[in-house]
């Protein structure tokens, strides 16, 4: 089978791929042959090393000092092709979707993962592509809204950067929960923001829209705690998705201002999965590529600029 790996931390030449025997399942493992994986701005991050000011040692540390010791790719779709011993609950053949994390390994044709961690079944009404593009933005958007935001139905939230991965994902999730939603994305992007919900869209470029808002959920941190606090009403919370040491710090000292990752484990897998089956939530699937493609498929990922998921597909088996 083909695995992809990194050879260094740089551009997305350091992307290559090697040829390694199809893994055996060990006792309580799955062996899934993967149809299709996302690649993440995640991916691209730990990939480059570029991550937010203040947070390059620490991504080094965790991950590797001279190059990144992961395997490239966070989460799969896929099929079982095999149970390992004395798995149950699960099918050969059956569709499934889930995460293997920082660790990586989900860009590879085959993977194995325990059977009684961070798998579930894909539901019928997702194909492969949507199934990849299912977690990144979910649960981040979800965690942030819901549990650490605690957006009420009647609230007004602007979702700055509204199309992509997370932001496409906190439209739908946030309008699923009573809010009315204002977004901010390019021109091109305009039509998706209000098709997931928004009531109103403006361009980031020209500026921020008309507050005051209950929450703001920033994307890219490019309104930032400054930027954001002349918008948000009285009570109303700021959620960074990407910030950097000193926002984090700051964050740590005011109740309002909401920073830090969201949650990775089985139970917080579910709630997604809840949303969308009661439709509030289905993932927007950008570019589809090759698995092939995959170092251009970093390139597009570390532009901040796609609409929705970026997914690579892997060819059916011979
Ligand atoms: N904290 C966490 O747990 C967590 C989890 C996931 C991701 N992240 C971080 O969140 C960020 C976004 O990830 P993603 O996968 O959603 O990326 P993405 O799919 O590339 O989407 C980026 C979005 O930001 C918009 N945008 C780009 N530049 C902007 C600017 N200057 N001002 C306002 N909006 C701008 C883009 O709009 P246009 O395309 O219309 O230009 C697009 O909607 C990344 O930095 C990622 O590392 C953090």
């Amino acid at each position: 089978m083909q695995i992809a790996r990194y050879t260094a931390y740089g551009g997305s030449e350091t992307v290559t791929f090697d040829d390694a025997p199809i893994p055996t399942p060990r006792p309580g493992e799955l062996l899934i042959r993967v149809r299709a994986a996302p690649v993440t701005a995640g991916d691209a991050r730990l990939r480059s090393g570029k991550v937010p000011r203040g947070l390059g040692l620490m991504l080094r540390l965790a991950i590797g000092w001279s190059r990144p010791r992961v395997a490239p790719g966070w989460a799969f779709s896929g099929d079982i092709a095999a149970l390992g011993p004395g798995v149950t609950g699960f099918q050969p053949g059956q569709r499934v979707f889930g995460l293997k994390g920082f660790k990586g390994g989900a860009h590879s044709e085959y993977l194995t993962i325990r059977a009684d961690g961070t798998v579930l079944p894909l539901p019928d009404t997702l194909s492969h592509e949507q199934g990849a593009a299912f977690f990144f933005g979910g649960l981040t958007a979800a965690e942030f809204l819901i549990d650490r935001a605690k957006l009420a139905p009647g609230e007004r939230i602007l979702i700055a950067g509204a199309t992509g991965a997370v932001g496409g994902a906190a439209v739908q999730i946030a309008r699923h929960l009573g809010a009315t939603v204002a977004a901010t994305a390019s021109p091109a992007n305009h039509a998706l923001a209000r098709q997931l919900g928004a009531a109103e869209v403006t361009d980031y470029r020209i500026g921020p829209p008309q507050g005051p808002f209950d929450v703001i959920l920033d994307v890219m941190g490019s309104l930032g705690w400054n930027g954001s606090k002349p918008l948000l009403s009285p009570k109303g919370r700021l959620i960074l998705i990407t910030a950097d040491l000193s926002e984090m710090l700051a964050s740590a000292l005011n109740r309002r201002f909401l920073t830090g990752t969201s949650k990775e484990d089985l139970a917080s897998m579910r709630r997604p999965v809840g949303l969308h089956e009661q439709g509030g939530y289905t993932p927007v699937v950008g570019p589809v590529l090759p698995f092939a493609q995959l170092p251009e498929a970093h390139r597009i990922a570390e532009s901040f600029h796609k609409p929705g998921n970026l997914v690579i597909t892997m060819a059916d088996p011979a």
